[in-house]
């Protein structure tokens, strides 16, 4: 850590309190961003050796903080502060581990992190709640090794589609692989599925990873809904022939096919305002020199806060495709494989939510989410809410990602008051159910 960056960590916020979680906080966050797969950058993808290195590592933070832990079998890491009654219901909290290829430090970890820090506040002071806490580690929320985003969330709430534990990644690995080698199993998914009467609330402090607070001078937002999405992988194939050979109007080329479509998706994506569309990634085969590109595979990735707006567009786009396709005598598959609707978050979670940031002093602005999260699996499980935490420039997924000690501080003191909040508006009074974690 550089001078600079230790005074800005030991910072007083303007009225002089103590910043009581952010320097922990955010040196326990550079600690976790260390364990990467790929030196010199932060690259954690879902069943990786490194994600497996964070699980550890988060896992014996939650013993330390007085949780006692357990892992699902599709590898998502949970700690559980108890409530007054062993076996009451949680309220969960967290976030995920695994990160985008070369992602800033803060998407997921933070959400993780400062959930255990809020465990380990109350844990400090005795403080016990009706509800249990749980905090949750999910594994896979990106979809950066495997086309499989929110796939770990989705199997606690229940709704796990079991033939995406068969997606592979660019290396052929299928997921149930992976899982087996990492001491999971893909068979036992049903078994991470949490009864409703299990979980309470689910509560997610993220990274905004938009510009909207920045730009309104406000550390923390209430987040409303989460944005729908649709992904879809694109084969274009042509004939792979000779580059110095073939004359320019004999040729079928997958690539300058493939650009036109990609242009075509850009061009609709932008004439609508409440839509956006991303090419992501992208392969070229053979993906030589002097070769006319064969064979290209690209992915789209279309989001919207109107569930109709996107289907219309993606119905649109995936015409306008084929016709181009069609003219310049390429061949198209379209392999659609994932659609997430938008969700609403719950009411009652936004209203502690915004409650809790006003007792942290702050206005309570209420946004939406344009990135999908683990909450909006949540949701189909149990009452879900939001926090987001600004970020400079609202810049994510780019090692560029930042956020200030001060509001990092202020990002735990809303979870934790956002938790007590919940704690004394939903019913504990559930029969108490057995403990299936280990100390
Ligand atoms: C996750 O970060 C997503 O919205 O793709
Ligand atoms: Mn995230
Ligand atoms: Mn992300």
């Amino acid at each position: 850590m550089s001078a600079k960056q230790a005074r800005s960590r030991t910072r007083r916020p303007p009225n002089g309190q103590a910043l009581r979680f952010g320097p922990a906080l955010m040196a326990r966050l550079d600690q976790l961003a260390a364990i990467t797969e790929i030196p010199g950058q932060l690259t954690r993808r879902y069943l990786s050796p490194a994600h497996m290195r964070s699980m550890r590592k988060v896992e014996a933070w939650m013993k330390q903080a007085g949780m006692t832990t357990r892992t699902d079998p599709l590898m998502s890491l949970f700690g559980r502060w108890e409530g007054e009654r062993p076996g009451v219901p949680a309220i969960a909290i967290g976030s995920h581990l695994d990160t985008v290829v070369d992602a800033g430090r803060y998407d997921g970890g933070l959400g993780v992190l400062a959930a255990i820090a809020a465990v380990a506040e109350l844990s400090r002071t005795g403080e016990r709640l009706e509800h249990a806490i749980e905090v949750a580690a999910f594994g896979e929320e990106e979809g950066s090794r495997f086309p499989t985003h929110i796939l770990t969330s989705s199997a606690v709430a229940g709704a796990v589609k079991p033939a995406l534990l068969d997606a592979k990644d660019a290396a052929g690995i299928t997921v149930r692989e992976a899982l087996a080698a990492a001491g999971g199993d893909a068979d036992a998914y049903r078994a991470c599925a949490r009864k409703k009467r299990e979980i309470a609330a689910y509560v997610e402090l993220h990274i905004e990873q938009g510009p909207v607070l920045e730009a309104k001078g406000l550390p923390l937002g209430a987040v409303t809904a989460i944005n729908g999405s649709v992904r879809s992988t694109v084969t274009v194939t042509g004939f792979a022939g000779h580059a110095g050979t073939v004359p320019m109007g004999a040729r079928r080329d997958a690539l300058t096919g493939a650009s036109e479509m990609i242009l075509a998706i850009e061009e609709l994506a932008a004439s609508q305002a409440d839509l956006v569309a991303t090419v992501g990634r992208a392969r070229v085969l053979p993906g030589a020199q002097n070769v006319i590109p064969g064979r290209v595979e690209f992915t789209i990735d279309m989001r919207s806060p109107s569930d109709s707006v996107r289907q219309k567009a993606h119905a649109t786009l995936l015409a306008s495709l084929r016709e181009i396709a069609h003219r310049r005598g390429v061949g198209i598959d379209i392999d659609t494989f994932q659609q997430n609707p938008a969700v609403a978050l719950d009411a009652g979670v936004i209203e502690a939510v915004a409650e809790a940031i006003a007792a942290c002093g702050q206005a309570p602005l209420r946004l939406p989410s344009g990135a999908g999260h683990d909450a909006g699996v949540m949701a189909k499980l149990c009452p879900s809410g939001m926090i987001f935490l600004r970020c400079k420039d609202g810049i994510s997924h780019n090692p560029a990602e930042s956020i200030t000690v001060e509001d990092a501080d202020l990002g735990v003191r809303a979870l934790l008051e956002a938790v007590r909040r919940l704690d004394r508006r939903l019913p504990a009074g559930v029969r108490p159910l057995a403990s299936t974690h280990r100390a």
